[in-house]
């Protein structure tokens, strides 16, 4: 389930690229390269977009057994994606934040979540010892 979820949400971003490249920027490159440093939400969401696809680059079981415990260490960015997203859909509004901190509670349920998940299986395989 997490490869699809994280496959997906590329699928979804590289769209989101493709509507800003096309519609927004009418493919003049040119201007592309110097919009992403001069707007700091574009740049973070350049940064997202870079983290998103290192992972879906990587996300078959072949890079997998290639990169052995490298493969964990970089596909840790899952965690530092979506505060990237959030910072990006946050700073491209002018008012109204209620969609992106939405989000952000989404993120930060599913990180406790997550917290007392492996707080729970590390005190379960102590026990064992
Ligand atoms: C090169 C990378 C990216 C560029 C140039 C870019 C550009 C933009 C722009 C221009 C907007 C404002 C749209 C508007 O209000 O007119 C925006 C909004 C947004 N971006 Fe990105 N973005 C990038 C990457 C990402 C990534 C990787 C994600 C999520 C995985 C993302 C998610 C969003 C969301 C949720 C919004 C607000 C809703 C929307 O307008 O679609 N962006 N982005």
């Amino acid at each position: 389930m997490r490869r699809m979820f994280g496959l997906y949400a590329f699928f979804y971003a590289t769209l989101h690229v493709i509507t800003y490249v096309w519609l927004d920027q009418n493919f003049d490159w040119m201007e592309i390269v110097t919009d992403i440093p001069k707007r700091p939400f574009i740049t973070i969401g350049f940064i997202s977009f870079l983290f998103l696809s290192a992972l879906a680059a990587t996300s078959t079981n072949v890079m997998q057994r290639r990169l052995k415990t490298k493969w964990k260490t970089l596909h840790k960015l899952v965690y530092v994606i979506p505060v990237l997203v959030v910072t990006h859909f946050l700073w491209s509004l002018k008012a109204d934040y209620s969609e992106p901190l939405f989000y952000a509670s989404i993120f930060i349920l599913l990180m406790m979540l997550r917290i007392i998940y492996r707080n729970k299986v590390g005190k379960r395989k102590a026990q064992q010892i």
